[in-house]
C-alpha cells in the first residue's frame, strides 16, 4: 500500500514526503504508513479525503507537515518542529546487502554504525547468509524486516526488487562473497540480491570478504577487475588472520568504520533531490586528453595528415567526463561533435596542440592519444604551389614537437599520470616498450593500426597496456568499451587501489 501511494503521489508533494523521510531517518513507504495510520481518525468522516493518495497530498500541504532537516539523532524528536523550507536533505539511504559470508556478523555492527549517523538503511539477506547471521537480529538493529526473496507475494506485487534498487543512494555489500561477486561480474539475477544489483542506477560499493586463496584466486581477480571496470567500488579486503583458524592473507573484510568511511566519502555532496549516480571514481581530477591527427600546412591549400579519425580520444573523454573528470580534450582537425560535458580546443597543427596542452596545464591525468604529425613544412609557404615545367617542388621537413616527451619531461606541472597511444604496424608490443622507456611517460596504450587491425577510423580496438608492471592485452572491443577500461584503470591508479 505505501509504495502505490507514493508512486501516485504529485512530484510536488512526493519532493516534501522524500524530505520528511530523510529528516526521520524513515523510508518514503515507512513515512506513508506512519501517516496514515497516525492520520487515519483525525479528521471527521464527512471532510475526510476518499483515498490514501489524496489523504497524503492533503496532509503533506499543511504547514505543521513540513519536513524537517536531516539531523544525526533520527528517531529520537518528533517530524513536527518547524514550518520553515528546510536546507536540502543530505542522500542517507543505503541499501545493504548481506551475502555469504563468515564476516556477515560484522554486518551487524555496520548496519548501527550507518544508523547512528543517520543513514536509513534497508538490507538484503541472501540464503546463504540467512546461514550466518538471522533475519531477526539484522531486522531488529536495522529497524525493519530485511527482503530476502526475490518471488515475494508481499513486496513483488509493484516489482518490488526494482524500487529497492532505485529507492536508495547507495547500494553497500558487505560482505561481498566471491560467489556474489561472480554473479555480478556475468550479470546473473537469479535471487533478490542479484536482480537488485543489475537493476540497479546507483553506485555500487563492495567490501570483499573471503578466505586468501579465494580473494587470490585468477577467477576472483578476473571477475574483481570486470567489476571495477564497470564502476563499482570497493573497500578493502584487508590483510591479516582469517577467522578460519591458522589461515593468514588478504581477505578480510574492511572494518565497519571504514565501510561508513568508504560511504561518505562517496555520497559527499550529493543531495535527496540531486542522488549520486553511478561510480563518478575521477571527481575532482582533472585530464587532458588530445585527439585526432595534426593537418601540417604544405601550402595554403594543401597539407600533410594521417588518416586517424579521433574516435577513440573522444572516446576517452567522454568516459572520464562520465567518471566525474573536469576533461580538456584537445582536437586535431576531426568530423566529430563535441562531446558533452567536456571542454574542446580544436587545433591544427602539431605546435598549436603543444600550446594548448601547455595551457590547460595542470593536470592530473594527460592522455595523448592524438595522431600528432612528426615532421612539418620548413618555413611558411604562403602562396599556392604552381605546377610547372620544373617538376614537383622539393619539399623540406623539419622535426614537430614531441608533445608526450615533452609533457612526461616536465619539472614542474608533470601530471602524476601520463599516458601515450602508440600506432604501431608491426612489431606493436616491442616498438611500444621502446617508446614508453624514450618518451618518459608512466604509461603506453599501444594499437595495431595496419590496414588488417581496422582501428584507424573504425569503431573498434585492440590493446596492449604498457606499464612499469609488464604488458596487459586487452581483448578487441570497442573503442568505448577501451575507454571505460582504461578509465577504470587511471581512477585506480590515483586512488592507490588494485589496478
Ligand atoms: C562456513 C562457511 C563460511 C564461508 N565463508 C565465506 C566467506 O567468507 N567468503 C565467501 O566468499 N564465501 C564464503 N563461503 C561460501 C559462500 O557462503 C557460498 O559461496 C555461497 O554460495 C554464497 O552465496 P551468496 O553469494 O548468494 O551469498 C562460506 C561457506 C561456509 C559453509
Amino acid at each position: 500500500m505505501g509504495s502505490l501511494t507514493v508512486r501516485n503521489l504529485p512530484e510536488a508533494v512526493k519532493k516534501r514526503l522524500r524530505l520528511r523521510a530523510a529528516a526521520n531517518g524513515r523510508s518514503m513507504e515507512e513515512e506513508v504508513r506512519l501517516l496514515l495510520a497516525e492520520k487515519s481518525g483525525d479528521a471527521p468522516a464527512a471532510a475526510r479525503p476518499e483515498s490514501p493518495v489524496s489523504m497524503i497530498s492533503a496532509w503533506m500541504s499543511r504547514p505543521e507537515d513540513a519536513p524537517v532537516a536531516a539531523r544525526t539523532d533520527n528517531r529520537a524528536k518528533p517530524a513536527r518542529q518547524s514550518a520553515e523550507p528546510p536546507p536540502a536533505a543530505t542522500a542517507r539511504r543505503i541499501l545493504l546487502i548481506i551475502s555469504g559470508g563468515i564476516a556477515a556478523y560484522k554486518s551487524l555492527d555496520l548496519i548501527r554504525r550507518l544508523r547512528e549517523r543517520a543513514y536509513t538503511v534497508r538490507v538484503v539477506m541472501t540464503r546463504a547468509a540467512q546461514e550466518f547471521v538471522t533475519s531477526l537480529s539484522v531486522g531488529a538493529i536495522a529497524g525493519e524486516k530485511p527482503f530476502t526473496e526475490l518471488f515475494d507475494q508481499a513486496s513483488e506485487f509493484d516489482v518490488g526488487h526494482i524500487r529497492l534498487a532505485r529507492d536508495t543512494d547507495l547500494i553497500v555489500v558487505a560482505p561481498a562473497a566471491a560467489d556474489l561477486m561472480a554473479k555480478m561480474a556475468h550479470g546473473h539475477a537469479n535471487d533478490l540480491a542479484t536482480a537488485v544489483l543489475l537493476a540497479t542506477d546507483r553506485p555500487i560499493l563492495l567490501a570483499p570478504a573471503m578466505n586468501p586463496r579465494m580473494w587470490s584466486n585468477s577467477a576472483t581477480q578476473r571477475n574483481l577487475k570486470i567489476l571495477l571496470a564497470d564502476g563499482v567500488l570497493t573497500v578493502g579486503p584487508n590483510a591479516g588472520e582469517m577467522a578460519e583458524s591458522g589461515e593468514v592473507g588478504t581477505g578480510r573484510m574492511a572494518e565497519p568504520l571504514d565501510i561508513v568511511a568508504a560511504v561518505e566519502k562517496r555520497l559527499a555532496g550529493a543531495t535527496a533531490d540531486a542522488p549520486p549516480s553511478r561510480a563518478r571514481p575521477l571527481a575532482g581530477k582533472h585530464i587532458i586528453i588530445t585527439a585526432g591527427p595534426t593537418h601540417e600546412p604544405i601550402d595554403p591549400v594543401r597539407y600533410i595528415a594521417n588518416r586517424s579519425s579521433g574516435k577513440q580520444g573522444f572516446a576517452i573523454a567522454r568516459a572520464a567526463a562520465d567518471a566525474g573528470a573536469k576533461v580538456t580534450l584537445i582536437s586535431g582537425p576531426v568530423a566529430l561533435p563535441d562531446p558533452s560535458g567536456v571542454k574542446i580546443v580544436r587545433v591544427q597543427t602539431a605546435q598549436a596542440m603543444l600550446v594548448a596542452v601547455q595551457a590547460a596545464l595542470p593536470a592530473d591525468v594527460g592522455i595523448f592519444a592524438a595522431a600528432v604529425a612528426d615532421w612539418r613544412i620548413a618555413g611558411d609557404i604562403v602562396q599556392k604551389l604552381k605546377k610547372d615545367a620544373g617538376g614537383p617542388p622539393k619539399l623540406e621537413l623539419v622535426e614537430n614537437p614531441d608533445i608526450l616527451a615533452t609533457v612526461s619531461r616536465l619539472k614542474t606541472k608533470r601530471p602524476a599520470l601520463v599516458i601515450g597511444f602508440a600506432a604501431e604496424t608491426e612489431k606493436v608490443i616491442e616498438h611500444a616498450k621502446a617508446k614508453l622507456k624514450r618518451k618518459g611517460s608512466d604509461w603506453i596504450v599501444a594499437n595495431d593500426v595496419s590496414a588488417e587491425g581496422g582501428a584507424m577510423g573504425g569503431d573498434d580496438n585492440t590493446v596492449h597496456l604498457i606499464t612499469a608492471a609488464g604488458v596487459e592485452s586487452w581483448p578487441a572491443q570497442s573503442k568505448d568499451g577501451v575507454a571505460r577500461q582504461l578509465v577504470a584503470r587511471i581512477a585506480n591508479a590515483l586512488n592507490g587501489e588494485p589496478s
